[in-house]
């Protein structure tokens, strides 16, 4: 059974005041808070496992290293990956678009080719891709979206054909919340033969992922969304991809053989991880994922699937406050403009009341320029919240609206 209640309080900092009222965290979209068995996770390996992880060395590094491993197991499953070897872990999602777009503009693309993205991609699923271009030869495509800020799928699947090389999507939009339809636009770029590499920042910690279901070749996600540690998130790739690409970085631990004339390197995963890796985050992520099982994503699905319905209803009824994007389905995120009130002010006397909010960009501009804005104001659910939250948000809302 799902209980929000007892949920709660397995979140030690929902229980802290903000100018003198309960914290209301409505911004984990931009980062989730962290439950208490992944502080206790971090604070366990550092008081009693830290070592560097040079397996055989001594005692703790035999330790450090299995709790490295048993991280990048839980991922795999998570992910319902083939094998622990496709997981490479990484900072976040941009240092793994990063990665991807790097070792692409080397080994991929070639003068011609198109990067196909959408409208609704994060900046870090569009900088990477315009360094790949500009050394590559290649040229960004943009599928768009509709008024409701839906994927116009028409206007995607022309977009795709034999000089598309790579497809570079979004599985929830962070400014609009909108789920993309990955699967078919998997399906889709893969009758061209298109690399396929999906943005799941926004996406894992909503929605049950299963790639080998996707079919897409690379999915990238940060930790510290997925109610983790900062400083870890994982690249889901195909095996034979990986065995086939050549490493990004290099440094220790990524290598074979070393000499002044040349390198040779070590076989995926370990091949994409130079440098001592951020071991203590990645038991941290392990723990979230174990936590996340514990609770059930089915149970979570649901959950904010009603959560978000009712925060939609009450959050429209509000004066003079305009929706941005009605998708068909939304994950985690509503964005809205309060009429004649800057969004930032919007977020600061949300914040007086203890409430949290982004306001500004979301790294997002062309999508937001879509909508003819430069920012919105975006609360973000997560399965913690609760509708008495909602209703304290609403209520202040209204306030901030008549007062204008
Ligand atoms: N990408 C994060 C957000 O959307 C930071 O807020």
């Amino acid at each position: 059974m799902f209980d929000v209640a007892t949920i709660r309080r397995d979140f030690p900092i929902l229980q802290r005041r903000i100018n003198g009222k309960p914290l209301i965290w409505l911004d984990s979209a931009a980062t989730a808070q962290k439950p208490r068995a992944v502080i206790e996770r971090l604070v366990r390996y550092y008081e009693q496992e830290n070592s560097n992880i040079h397996r055989g060395t001594h005692t703790l590094a035999e330790v450090a290293c299995d709790a490295y491993d048993d991280a990048r197991d839980s991922v795999a499953a998570f992910l319902n990956a083939a094998s622990q070897d496709e997981i490479v872990f990484v900072r976040g999602t941009t240092e793994g678009i990063n990665l991807l777009a790097a070792i692409f503009s080397e080994s991929l693309l070639r003068p011609g080719d198109e990067i196909v993205l959408t409208e609704a991609e994060h900046h870090a699923n569009i900088v990477p891709w315009q360094f790949a271009a500009k050394k590559s030869g290649a040229v960004i495509r943009v599928a768009p979206v509709d008024d409701n800020g839906d994927l116009i799928l028409d206007a995607y699947q022309r977009l795709l054909g034999p000089r598309t090389r790579v497809v570079s999507i979004t599985h929830i939009s962070n400014a609009l919340g909108t789920v993309m339809p990955i699967q078919e636009m998997t399906r889709m770029a893969k009758q061209v033969g298109a690399t396929v590499v999906i943005d799941g920042a926004q996406g894992a910690p909503h929605r049950r992922v299963d790639v080998q279901a996707i079919g897409c070749d690379f999915y990238v996600f940060s930790g510290h969304k997925l109610f983790g540690p900062c400083g870890i998130g994982a690249v889901y790739g195909r095996h034979e991809l990986w065995q086939q690409m050549p490493p990004w970085q290099g440094g220790g631990s990524m290598v074979q053989q070393v000499t002044f004339e040349g390198s040779t390197f070590a076989i995926p995963p370990k091949r994409f991880e130079a440098g001592t890796p951020a071991v203590a985050s990645a038991a941290g992520l392990g723990a979230a994922i174990d936590y996340l099982n514990s609770i059930g994503f089915e149970a979570i699905e649901r959950y904010e699937t009603d959560l978000l319905a009712y925060a939609l209803e009450e959050i429209r009824k509000v004066n003079r406050l305009r929706i941005i994007g009605m998708p068909r389905e939304r994950g985690g995120v509503i964005s809205f403009v309060l009429d004649g009130i800057p969004d930032m002010q919007v977020a600061k006397l949300l914040d007086a009341q203890g409430i949290a909010v982004r306001a500004g960009t979301h790294c997002a501009q062309p999508i937001l320029a879509r909508f003819g804005l430069q920012s919105s104001v975006r609360p973000s659910f997560a399965f913690y919240n609760t509708r008495e939250e909602v209703d304290v948000l609403v209520e202040m809302l209204r306030r901030i609206s008549a007062q204008r």
